[in-house]
């Protein structure tokens, strides 16, 4: 037999339906050996903050956060090395320059030379964050920002400067029934009726791509285009909290129409190409353990809304955090900076990330675990109103807390509560709680890091809480209950 037609008498790889990873695993770390009980016990001192536990105690996964999380590639480990520590203007500010440039659109970093500053870089998301809504602040009184879901800190910072942070999240989110596949957009029927009704109460419009607080799901393209649109009828400009930019790209390509043969380069240079600018925590699609932005689009609607603006940034930054041309940054942290976001737009990268966090909420849902569906692109999360349905656990019985806790104890993996306790508020004068729209227990799966058999040890731990869900113990909150971002803060005990 020819050599062409022996090849072609077997399945290709792609029919085997079964794909190695894209990467091997370049260099790993041991856990350490705990029983349960050491874990409860030392959870205990916690105060149940999941937050205190110390994580070499963690010996299943942590899924705590998908932020700063993650492993590297050798290519950023040997960039470290070139890392250029210069106080003014080091080697990699220019290589980052560039890449933005490459990645995001050429107008988001306007070359240094040219004394138009545009790009600001920051030591995380929440910094870049607190340098935009402390200005912004600056500008009226009882102001407005709209968004599709504002993350915890976004939210916090811009309450901070006396902001109204308003989530207008897609009808879709909380339809159990939806078929869409893009419940993280914004209700552009809501935002158009905010603007018509108080436009000079809203500085800029936010969307934050994937949308973090409503279920880590994508944005559409179409919805993108659209709430730009609106936002620019009115004359304001549109920012977007970018820290998903790469993930939300791949679903863009894989589930909206008119979309599939373009590049993901191709895509995000279309998403942001209707943004004015956006703030970014390079901590989750830089791929990079610390890191932050803030970039304008040169011309664009924010810069010539706030002309004087660019100048007062770059104050804040000196003052906060360091030249401008590092901006919070060593010099190595910027160098792996440079090849965390040439590889997070790479498409074998993106399928296998994005795949993998699939197939764990599929996996999750085939156990019959009640997870929002079908994951977004970063997390899975678990529906916490659904997952007590039928038990004796009350809103104020904090069910998100108490699961999470066992989860850790009991079978070592480390999940988060972003529900009635994070984004619930305690009122002080009524002795009331205000429960939030959404309720969710997240699974944030670090990039990069865990295999198969890893994720599958969590759902098989979640499914034992799940089937023995009525003895899962309500907690007490010990501290905490009154507090600003109590989740990161209170301590509990079980009831
Ligand atoms: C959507 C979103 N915005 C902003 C931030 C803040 O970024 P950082 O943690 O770098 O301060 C996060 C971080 O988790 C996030 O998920």
């Amino acid at each position: 037999m020819e050599l062409n037609d022996l090849i072609k008498s077997f399945r290709t790889e792609k029919e085997l339906n079964a794909s190695p990873r894209p990467y091997f695993n370049h260099s790993v770390s041991f856990k350490k050996k705990y029983t349960a009980d050491e874990r409860m016990e030392t959870l205990k001192r916690a105060g149940l903050n999941v937050f205190f536990f110390p994580s070499e105690m963690i010996t299943g996964c942590d899924f705590l956060s998908d932020s700063g999380t993650t492993t590297m590639t050798d290519e950023q480990w040997a960039a470290l090395h070139l890392g250029d520590e210069a106080y003014g203007s080091n080697r990699g500010y220019f290589l980052l320059a560039e890449r933005i440039r490459e990645t995001f659109g050429k107008k988001y970093f306007n070359d240094p030379g040219e004394n138009r500053p545009n790009a600001f870089i920051f030591h995380q998301g929440r910094s870049a964050e607190d340098a935009l809504f402390s200005l912004l602040g600056e500008t009226g009184q009882n102001l407005i920002i709209p968004s599709n879901g504002h993350f915890d800190t976004t939210e916090a910072n811009i309450r901070a400067n006396k902001i109204e942070a308003k989530n207008l999240f897609s009808p879709e989110l909380k339809d159990e029934n939806s078929s869409s596949l893009f419940k993280g957009n914004m209700d552009t029927i809501r935002l158009e009726k905010l603007l018509a009704e108080s436009r000079e109460r809203v500085p800029v419009v936010f969307l934050t791509i994937t949308n973090n607080t409503g279920g880590g799901q994508p944005v559409a393209l179409d919805n993108i285009r659209a709430v730009a649109a609106i936002a620019h009828k009115y004359g304001i400009p549109l920012m977007l909290d970018a820290c998903r930019f790469a993930e939300n790209a791949w679903f863009i390509k894989k589930y909206e129409t008119g979309y599939e043969n373009k590049s993901i380069e191709e895509i995000i240079q279309e998403i942001f190409s209707y943004a004015d600018g956006f703030t970014i925590s390079f901590k989750k699609d830089g791929l990079v353990n610390m890191g932050g932005g803030l970039f304008f689009q040169d011309n664009g609607e924010f810069l010539k809304k706030y002309p004087d603006l660019p100048n007062r940034l770059t104050d804040y930054q000196i003052m906060k955090e360091g030249h401008p041309t590092y901006g919070g940054l060593s010099g190595r942290d910027i160098m792996a900076l440079v090849y965390g976001l040439k590889t997070v737009t790479r498409e074998e990268y993106l399928d296998h990330r994005v795949g993998q966090v699939r197939d764990f909420g599929d996996a999750m849902a085939k156990a019959g675990i009640p997870v929002l569906s079908p994951a977004g692109g970063h997390a899975v999360y678990l529906d916490i109103n659904r997952f007590f349905a039928g038990t004796a656990m009350k809103p104020g019985d904090f069910g998100g807390i108490g699961l999470s806790a066992l989860l850790l104890a009991l079978y070592g993996h480390r999940a988060c509560e972003l529900g009635y306790f994070a984004f619930g508020s305690y009122d002080e004068n009524t002795g009331e709680e205000k429960w939030p729209e959404v309720n969710y227990v997240r699974f944030a799966v670090p990039r990069l890091r865990y295999e198969k058999q890893d994720l599958d040890a969590a759902v098989a731990a979640v499914k034992a809480l799940y089937d023995n869900r009525d003895k899962i113990p309500a907690v007490n909150v010990v501290y905490g209950k009154n507090l600003t971002l109590r989740h990161f803060k209170a301590r509990f005990e079980f009831r």
